[in-house]
């Protein structure tokens, strides 16, 4: 039997805008099983980027809860949080985050230097995640002399790098060209293969339809679709 990996109940999300509510998300109640590939779909400002900044402790929910491996992640103190930052729970993000002042070895390093792992290492795991996402050439280059598409895939290496339990990604080939996003997924099902649960949120219909199942938000309310299965 597969194991859930996130428990997601009664969770609803509102925003207060100039005095009034804003809600989000309404009512959702899902749960994810480990090693499952999931496309989070929805029209623009559905709330996909607000769930996964839930999920990634980011933000807290209005109401209900998330269990991450059957414990309530909205209890944790903030050190729990920072553990689960380091070693289950990595998120990619819409605009990509990278910090300017590092350059793209670096930015791809940190989540492994925040982990204590030895230099020397990190360094050659660094090097190998970037040549996959075709950068090894770009390694030494500060984040403002990239494109936009090369930043982003930094911060997919960067994400990736972490090998965490629960992968997010945001939008993660919003900037990217049609074959680069294909490696990109391609790399999305090695990290299945190894156990690992992504959760990506996309407009690309043709990469939604690759994954396990859709779950997509309308309307504050979310729902599963199946994929390829
Ligand atoms: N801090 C905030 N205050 C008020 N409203 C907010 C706030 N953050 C998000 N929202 C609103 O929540 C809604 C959902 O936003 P969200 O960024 O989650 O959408 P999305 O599904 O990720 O859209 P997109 O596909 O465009 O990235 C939007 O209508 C947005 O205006
Ligand atoms: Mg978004």
């Amino acid at each position: 039997m597969s194991k859930i990996i996130l428990n997601i109940k009664n969770l609803k999300k509102n925003f207060i805008h100039q005095n009034k509510k804003v809600a989000v998300l309404k009512n959702l109640n899902f749960s994810i099983k480990k090693g499952d590939l999931i496309a989070l779909t929805g029209p623009s400002g559905s709330g996909k980027s607000t769930l996964l900044h839930l999920i990634a402790l980011l933000d807290k929910p209005s109401s209900g809860s998330i269990f991450f491996l059957e414990k309530n992640i909205n209890n944790f103190s903030k050190k729990e949080i920072n553990k689960v930052r380091k070693h289950n729970i990595s998120i990619i993000f819409q605009n990509n985050n990278l910090i300017s002042d590092l350059n793209v070895i670096e930015n791809v390093m940190l989540p492994l230097l925040i982990r204590n792992e030895n230099r020397q290492k990190c360094h050659e795991k660094s090097k190998k995640i970037l040549s996959l996402v075709n950068l090894s050439d770009r390694w030494d280059f500060f984040p403002r002399d990239l494109s936009g598409g090369e930043q982003q895939r930094v911060a997919i290496a960067r994400s990736l790098i972490a090998e965490t339990d629960l992968i997010l990604a945001d939008e993660p080939t919003g900037n990217l060209d049609f074959k680069t996003s294909g490696e990109i997924f391609n790399y999305f099902l090695k990290l299945k293969k190894m156990k690992k649960t992504i959760l990506f949120a996309t407009h690309n219909r043709e990469l939604a339809n690759k994954a396990d199942y859709k779950l997509s938000i309308f309307n504050g309310n979310i729902k599963r679709f199946n994929g390829k299965k």
